[in-house]
């Protein structure tokens, strides 16, 4: 009897533990059978770190999958962000130890580089870093759409064009996933805005949806293939993206051929069921009650049994792939190669810094310096929120530049050392900081003019370093942030007053997060570099970049306007919205006595008029252009070719270094196309670019360009297709969009349609 009864309770083992396949590459459909319906509804609903007891990952961590070690199935490790690791932030003392990780140069300065080798390595510092920490999947690239200059987080995406945005992506992507890592592109789609981030609603025609907006995300998945992509939190024409089957299917899925896993942003809470209907796999920040909800749903046939499998197929799919799978048992080293990286982040930043003026007056020779801004001596490295990076230190210009020869005036940098000093004790020891607001902006010291004139006696030349930096949860400001502050325009007229009296240069470095206001001053110093937020080895790379040892060869990936309101659609953007608290969500502005415009929705009334589709298109003057930026050197354009090769444009154009030193180029080639059947495309669009690699004086380098035809058509909403119109193009050579260095004419003699779904259509207002 015993003896029957073990045998009967081995066999039931057998057949449960057969009923338990262990999950590998090859029986996913078979894992996905065998669980129950609640365990399919866990799967697919994460967490944070720190919940259910469940703590795999280090403090600070994104977010975790549901681990289910009877099938074999780890968690998935997730981390936060476009410019590093982000773990436990540095100023959250006592809550554990920190773990310093590489601050990587910002999207913005990766953008403008122009280079996607530089996006390559990047990804690549930053996805070693990731499984060092024992991450599986980094939540990065950002790559919204530089909409407005104001946006808080245009500093983690990558531009106003969308092919510029879609291959720097592509490119990050596939030197983060060359390392074993994923990544989540994000935040899909037509996220440009902070205020009311959670619950706001872009309104746009389905032409400048599909031309701007989702355009990044094609080009993306046409060069890569990311882990992951990030629904935003935003709704699109009236519906969360996260419930819109049209954006997540019929678009991402089925007309971009997107093939892996779809992760809400962290509230993942809307409609649970609808948002899996509308194709999310994995919900994250999840919560216990959206797992009860999917149950509920299946029960009451408001949720189909598939649309749960398709999910729970795309977790597991993602389970195999990530290092948690592949390594089981194995410990993170938790030791990052923060020196090779701190290297790579010096070498990669030149590249993207952008020289916006200069009369001769750099590259400087080792010489006194008088350094003026809090920004000198306390360099923002990079922005707030998803993206901050608890690095180990950041690199300060003035020991940059003293390292280099330069001897930095004594009194100003007692000054500034102590004014900074004083700000971080004040702001650590009162808390004024949190994780979206993150680190505040130091205000500019006042200097008085005297003490300007004693540091113009001692030094040969001025630098002023002027700093902006924003983050998650809250856009920046015209008022207080676009523009220049009364105390920094005072500093910036003295000094440059002074010390042009005594016949000494004075240099303005900006070390910002998004474009500023520079019509009104440029004229006052002699050059200005714009380093961006150039990541933590930024005193160093910028000292590179003045000293001359390194040719900045970077081109703005936006544009610089004159004056804010001179953008098309300035009104249609909450640009002097001051919200009362970080995070804080406005979905019923009115009943806070706020105007619902630009909170509750944003109508996206220019069109694809963005950025230089609108300055180009309509002859308005701007600061600096897309793709400006100087160089040491200079260089010449010739035999420029293109042709049409069947479904391919095919152009090439020969770069020389004509001057002294050596140099890299930028180059942007931009189409300005017939009207076919529209009654209006932009001037002139960029349709693909590249960059020399370094040349010495008298070298050339022939850059070729090939890219489908289908790219030089626009979108016909009302038919539902991509159109290229037929007869005669003109192809334009060069990364600054105005002014051409090479042109030439291209015929298309036959017109061409591409079909999509109808999707996303704007409802009527
Ligand atoms: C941000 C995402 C980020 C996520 C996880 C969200 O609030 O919008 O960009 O990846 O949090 O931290």
């Amino acid at each position: 009897m015993k003896t029957k009864s073990l045998l009967l309770s081995c066999l039931f083992l057998t057949a449960s533990l057969a009923a338990q396949p262990k999950l590998s590459e090859n029986n996913i459909p078979e894992v996905v059978k065998a669980m129950s319906a609640r365990e399919k509804a866990l799967l697919v609903v994460g967490f944070n770190n720190g919940c259910e007891g469940y703590t795999p990952g280090l403090p600070g961590t994104g977010g975790l999958t549901h681990p289910f070690p009877q099938y074999g199935i780890p968690s998935v490790v997730m981390m936060d962000g476009p410019v590093g690791v982000r773990l436990e932030a540095d100023w959250n003392d006592g809550r554990g130890p920190v773990h310093f990780t590489t601050s990587f140069p910002t999207g913005l300065l990766t953008a403008a580089s122009w280079d996607r080798d530089v996006a390559e390595k990047v990804g690549e510092g930053i996805g070693e870093e990731t499984l060092s920490m024992g991450g599986d999947v980094i939540l990065a690239p950002g790559m919204n759409l530089l909409r407005n200059p104001l946006n808080g987080r245009n500093f983690e995406y990558f531009s106003e064009d969308p092919l510029l945005s879609g291959s720097i992506a592509a490119a990050f992507i596939n030197g983060v996933q060359r390392t074993g890592a994923g990544t989540s592109a994000k935040h899909f789609a037509a996220n440009s805005q902070e205020s009311n981030r959670l619950d706001g609603d872009s309104r746009m025609d389905t032409r400048t949806l599909r031309e701007l907006y989702v355009r990044g995300f094609e080009i993306c998945l046409r060069e890569s293939e990311p882990w992951t992509v990030m629904a935003s939190y935003n709704l699109l024409n009236g519906l969360y993206t996260q419930e819109s089957h049209d954006l997540l299917t019929r678009i991402l899925r089925e007309d971009f051929g997107y093939k892996g896993l779809v992760v809400t942003d962290w509230t993942g809470k809307r409609n649970t069921p609808l948002q899996l209907h509308a194709g999310c796999d994995l919900f994250m920040g999840g919560m216990a009650v959206q797992t009860e909800h999917i149950l509920a749903s299946l029960e009451d046939g408001s949720l189909s049994p598939e649309d749960l499998d398709r999910a729970a197929t795309k977790v597991l799919e993602l389970v195999v792939k990530s290092a948690s799978f592949r390594n089981q048992g194995l410990t993170p080293t938790l030791q990052p190669d923060l020196q090779a990286h701190a290297a790579l982040v010096r070498s990669m930043a030149g590249e993207g810094m952008v020289l916006l003026k200069n009369d001769g007056t750099l590259p400087l020779s080792p010489s006194r310096v008088a350094l003026f801004g809090v920004h000198s001596y306390s360099l923002i490295p990079g922005g707030n929120g998803a993206a901050y990076v608890s690095c180990p230190y950041v690199s300060q210009l003035d020991a940059a530049l003293q390292e280099a020869g330069f001897v930095p005036d004594p009194t100003l940098e007692q000054l500034y050392r102590g004014y900074a000093s004083f700000i971080e004790a004040d702001v650590a020891f009162n808390h004024k900081v949190n994780v979206h607001v993150g680190k505040a902006q130091k205000e500019e010291l006042e200097i008085t003019r005297s003490l300007i004139e004693q540091a113009e006696k001692s030094a040969d030349v001025a630098v002023i370093t002027l700093g902006r930096t924003s983050g998650e949860a809250r856009d920046r400001v015209l008022d207080k942030d676009f523009l220049l502050q009364e105390n920094e325009r005072t500093l910036l007229e003295n000094v440059c007053e002074v010390f042009r009296a005594a016949g000494k240069k004075v240099v303005v470095v900006l070390n910002i997060c998004g474009a500023v206001e520079t019509a009104s001053w440029n004229h006052l110093p002699d050059a200005i570099l714009c380093a961006w937020l150039p990541g933590q080895e930024g005193g160093h790379a910028i000292a590179d970049v003045l000293t001359g040892k390194v040719n900045p060869s970077g081109r703005l990936p936006m544009t610089f306007p004159v004056d804010y309101f001179d953008i098309a659609g300035a009104e249609d953007f909450p640009y002097n919205f001051i919200s009362n608290k970080a995070n804080e969500s406005a979905v019923h502005p009115e009943r806070r006595g706020l105007d619902p415009k630009n909170l509750t929705y944003t109508d996206y009334t220019e069109g694809i008029y963005v950025g230089y589709r609108h300055f180009l298109t309509r002859g308005k003057e701007v600061a600096y252009p897309f793709g400006f930026g100087l160089s040491y050197t200079s260089f010449a354009y010739s035999r420029p070719s293109v042709k049409q090769q069947g479904g391919q444009i095919v152009a090439s154009v020969t770069v020389t270094n004509t001057g002294s030193v050596a140099g890299k180029e930028a180059v942007g080639l931009y189409v300005h196309a017939p009207l076919g059947h529209f009654s209006d495309k932009p001037e002139r669009e960029l349709r693909a670019f590249g960059k020399t690699g370094l040349l010495q004086p008298g070298e050339s380098q022939v850059l070729t360009f090939s890219f489908p035809l289908k790219d030089l058509a626009s979108f016909n909403a009302a038919l539902s297709r991509w159109e290229v119109a037929k007869g005669k193009y003109s192809v334009h050579f060069g990364a600054d969009c105005t002014r051409p260095a090479a042109s030439l004419p291209l015929t298309i003699g036959r017109a061409r349609n591409y079909p999509v779904n109808r999707a996303c259509e704007p409802e009527k207002h």
